[in-house]
């Protein structure tokens, strides 16, 4: 009798553990199977062919190892073709349309491995982008100028300087910027003492001058102002987390991490969010009707000792998703409601931000980015390899997709079907 019944229960594991299984879990694409750089997952490889081993940073691993294309799938043969992907298709229909024909990523330029690089913004005007490395110590910006072939790079300083820009958008010809610091700092260009605190700054990138907007909250520091969204109002919609103080460029957080309204006309500020853990990237849909907001609270402030910079741990059970939110238009501006996550990051959190022409959604998301359609849905992702921290559209068209991370800026070309907005 127990013979019998435990060998019904195998028969039945084993059938139930083929079901469903239909190997290749992972094809080249078709019109690009001589292409290794793209590969196509099938079903999103719901079902995969048992043994599979994920390294988990639950379990200790290195975060950076914790991610789908390194899932070790021995028994099928097709999932190395992972490995040599830079772009990685979940969803066929809108993935190939996005990446064209001949996608290509290349490396343009090396850059410091200890700091993180954040704010791009492409000014269409001067045919430029500038960028941040928010990092001790380093207190100018960096100019890439595409005006030149190929493309170069140089150190840029504003007046007055600025330090530790950490989020930058580009609204009606000037740059926003969210800077973290409060230190003060001696200016690149001549050595004198800068004061500053953690705010939100405008830039006019045709002649370099640098005007304070919001620097307080009701005389109290902001904590570090991470990233922001200027909406077609002018209202300013920052993230205001806890990155100053784990970069050691401003003193302990004072406020709970949140997002709030500046409104520049009356210097109003208003929160409009405080549940997410660390609130980092945002965005607004093209239509203006649905706000982004991801959370990267996977970096982890307790107990995180205060002479290690950065000041955080790896919390792999910290928020991780992409929330979005319906935007209601009121008098003193625009707030917030119906608070949803439509994406759980699958490898580290989202970190830079950035909504294209279509409404796409893409996330600097550890080694590579994420290309979500509006509803969160994993269209593909591009593989980098080492930490990717923010992005930025670029060039006549705005059709070239320029990645910014640790180590290095890489430049993806021949893209068909996703632009950057005007605004971006
Ligand atoms: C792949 O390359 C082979 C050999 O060069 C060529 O015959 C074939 O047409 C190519 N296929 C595609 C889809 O480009
Ligand atoms: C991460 O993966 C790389 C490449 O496979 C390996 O060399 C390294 O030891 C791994 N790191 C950890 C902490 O497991
Ligand atoms: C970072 O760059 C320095 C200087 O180029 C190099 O010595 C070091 O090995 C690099 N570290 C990593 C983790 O790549
Ligand atoms: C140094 O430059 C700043 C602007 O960055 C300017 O306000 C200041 O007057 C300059 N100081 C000297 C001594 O030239
Ligand atoms: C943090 O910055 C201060 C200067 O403001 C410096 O004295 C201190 O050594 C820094 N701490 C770390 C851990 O880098």
């Amino acid at each position: 009798m127990a013979l019998r019944s435990s060998s019904i229960l195998f028969i039945a594991t084993h059938v139930a553990a083929q079901a469903g299984f239909s190997p290749p879990s992972v094809q080249r694409c078709p019109g690009l199977v001589n292409d290794s750089s793209v590969a196509c997952v099938d079903h999103y490889a719901a079902v995969l062919p048992y043994p599979f081993e994920r390294a988990a940073a639950a379990n200790g691993a290195d975060p950076e190892n914790d991610t789908f294309v390194g899932t070790s799938v021995p028994s099928d043969p097709s999932f190395v073709l992972l490995e040599d992907a830079s772009f990685v298709v979940f969803d066929q229909a809108r993935g190939l349309g996005i990446l064209g024909s001949t996608p290509k990523l290349e490396k343009m330029f090396d850059t410091r491995n200890d700091s993180i690089h954040e704010a791009p913004v492409y000014v269409a005007g001067l045919n430029v982008i500038i960028f941040s490395l928010p990092h001790q110590g380093i207190y100018e910006q960096k100019i890439i100028n595409l005006n030149d072939t190929p493309p170069t790079i140089a150190d840029y300083t504003t007046t007055p300087p600025v330090y530790a820009v950490n989020g930058g958008k580009l609204y009606k010809g000037k740059i926003y910027w969210a800077s973290e610091a409060s230190l003060s700092f001696p200016s690149p260009s001549n050595g004198s003492l800068v004061q500053q605190t953690p705010g939100i700054y405008q830039l006019d990138p045709y002649t370099g001058k640098v005007v304070t907007l919001v620097n307080n909250y009701y005389g109290t520091q902001l904590n570090s102002p991470n990233d922001l969204w200027i909406d077609s109002k002018g209202d300013i919609f920052f993230t205001d987390s806890w990155y100053g103080y784990a970069i050691n460029v401003t003193t302990y957080p004072v406020h709970t991490p949140a997002t709030y309204r500046f409104r520049p006309s009356t210097g109003a500020l208003s929160i409009v969010e405080n549940t997410l853990e660390q609130p980092n990237g945002i965005g607004i849909s093209p239509d203006g009707k649905t706000m982004y907001i991801t959370d990267t609270g996977v970096t982890k402030f307790e107990r995180a000792p205060k002479d290690v910079v950065p000041r955080y741990t790896y919390n792999p059970f910290g928020g991780k998703s992409v929330y979005a939110f319906d935007i209601h238009e009121a008098p003193p501006g625009s707030y917030i409601t119906n608070k949803r996550p439509i994406w759980l990051a699958e490898t580290f959190a989202d970190d830079g931000f950035h909504v294209s022409r279509e409404g796409y959604l893409l996330g600097a998301a550890g080694t590579g980015v994420d290309v979500l359609s509006e509803y969160g849905e994993l269209i593909l992702r591009i593989e980098v390899g080492g930490a990717i921290n923010n992005l930025q559209f670029a060039g006549a068209e705005r059709d070239e997709l320029w990645l910014f991370g640790s180590g290095g800026i890489f430049r993806v070309g021949g893209l068909e079907g996703i632009h950057g907005m005007e605004k971006e």
